[in-house]
């Protein structure tokens, strides 16, 4: 574990001062109009809540917020870079702001996150799309407002990728995205270095936020009408390590619990070496936590697990899987997996389909393996070709959907919390959201239920969810 660091209050203020600044000269710039800026964030959930500080940032400074790249005076593309596929797409999508550029000179281009942390990608984005003016790694993110005032004051291009990380940035503004589910971090970085992943070489060491702090963003939600929780962390259960007066996750998700207030809760993500009988127990004990538990095997293989450096076998994940089913006997269950991890064979493959099926997952993210240039998997020997690996995932995602008709079907005749997300599919007639478990489920309605919470009690199941009738 690094040394812990907040951000001093002398670095915050001088954020601070260059966000008046550039307010100042961008009503130079633009006397008779708002400048206007275009965000995005790929990838993950904290991604996502990374990018809600950016454009809190962002409207500190001035900007409005437009969601078309065509007419925006600023673009910030917030990068992820789990998987190549992504990172493709993200090349892609910053060749075509070329033309914007040419369109509009004036024009701000800035490329952020996890992608950004990798020398080798600065320097790809710096030689071959020279019209990027920012630059900046995850642990700079906070460095927005000084970067764009160099830019303004001239500079043409600006870079922070510092390899400087443990950095905890609190009190900077915010603009979240929706008024109904907030996604609050409750720590960075990751030290499990599983072989496959990239995450803890652009993301840097595990750090815990105080509980304090935590505690106070969960009342001010509650206390604004948010109605979900997501807590954030790459390995939730190992939360509090580091910090002065140790707290682990299970007494935080009991101080959370405690805060008054009409919201569930959830959080994201467990990891089976570090998740206890005790967290489970603190759920099937709780008012506010949802019983969902997302618990990533990534793969049914002894072997293979160890290869991927996840400290547990299957013997101790099963546990962990029986003694929740049993304490809670409403619980979903939902996991990531790997297809075609270097080295896995159709064998080890099949260990994953049993282990899939012996769980009975509600639904699954799966992932055909990716390699990323550091980790040490990138060094393995990858003899299956890519058609293979496609076969297999195919296969997988034919055994999950039968899996997860059949758990929909069992829903059949409850009666589900559903939080409302919106109108569904159009022509249906109904509306969409999430159960406690994070179950889709849709029933008959229209759009002015959006936000609400609802009792729907379930009539039809498929593979992607179920459909209901309001409960009144
Ligand atoms: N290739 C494929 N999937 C990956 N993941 C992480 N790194 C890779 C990779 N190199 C998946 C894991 C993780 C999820 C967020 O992304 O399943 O749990
Ligand atoms: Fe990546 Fe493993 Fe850390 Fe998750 S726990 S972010 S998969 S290294």
């Amino acid at each position: 574990m690094s040394e812990r660091i907040e951000l001093t209050k002398s670095d915050l203020a001088q954020q601070e001062k260059c966000m008046e600044d550039v307010r100042r000269m961008l009503l130079e710039r633009y006397p008779n109009r708002q400048p206007l800026a275009f965000t995005h964030s790929y990838g993950c959930q904290q991604n996502v809540s990374d990018g809600e500080k950016i454009r809190g940032m962002l409207a500190e400074m001035g900007y409005g917020f437009t969601n078309q790249e065509s007419e925006a005076d600023c673009i910030i593309f917030n990068t992820c870079a789990v998987r190549e596929n992504a990172e493709f797409r993200i090349y892609g999508n910053v060749g075509n702001l070329k033309r914007y550029k040419k369109q509009n000179p004036s024009l701000i281009i800035g490329l952020c996150g996890c992608m950004m942390q990798q020398e080798h990608v600065a320097k790809k984005i710096r030689e071959s799309y020279p019209y990027v003016d920012l630059i900046f790694g995850t642990h700079a993110a906070h460095l927005l407002p000084s970067m764009m005032k160099k830019r303004l004051e001239g500079q043409k291009h600006v870079e922070e990728i510092t390899p400087q990380d443990g950095v905890i940035v609190e009190d900077m503004p915010i603009r979240r995205d929706g008024t109904v589910k907030a996604w609050l971090p409750i720590m960075y970085g990751c030290d499990n270095f599983c072989t496959y992943c990239v995450v803890p070489y652009v993301r840097g060491r595990e750090r815990s936020r105080r509980p304090e702090r935590i505690l106070d963003e969960v009342r001010q939600l509650a206390s604004q009408g948010y109605k979900e929780i997501m807590l954030l962390g790459q390995n939730v259960n190992s939360y509090g390590k580091g910090l002065e007066e140790p707290v682990d996750f299970t007494q935080l998700l009991r101080q959370i619990d405690e805060v008054e207030g009409d919201f569930r809760v959830r959080f994201m993500t467990s990891h089976p070496k570090d998740c206890t009988r005790e967290m489970i127990d603190t759920i099937a004990q709780s008012k506010k936590l949802c019983h969902h538990i997302h618990l990533p095997v990534q793969s049914g293989s002894d072997r293979i697990l160890r290869l991927m450096n996840r400290h547990y076998d299957t013997e101790k994940y099963l546990g962990l899987i029986e003694y929740a089913k049993e304490k809670i006997p409403d619980l979903t269950l939902s996991s990531d997996i790997i297809v075609g991890f270097p080295g896995e064979t159709y064998e080890d493959f099949c260990a994953t389909l049993d282990l899939v099926r012996k769980v009975e997952y509600d639904f699954l993210f799966t992932f055909i393996y990716s390699k990323r240039v550091g980790t040490k998997a990138a060094q393995m020997d990858d003899p299956v070709p890519a058609s293979e690996k496609s076969k297999w995932f195919r296969e997988l995602l034919s055994v999950q959907s039968e899996i997860s008709q059949k758990r929909c079907e069992k829903l059949i005749g409850s009666v589900q919390q559903v939080l409302v997300d919106g109108p569904a599919r159009e022509g249906t007639g109904r509306v969409g959201g999430k159960s406690g478990g994070n179950i889709t489920v849709e029933f008959p309605g229209d759009a002015s239920l959006t936000g609400q919470m609802v009792h729907v009690r379930i009539t039809e199941a498929h593979n992607w969810g179920v459909i209901g009738e309001r409960q009144e």
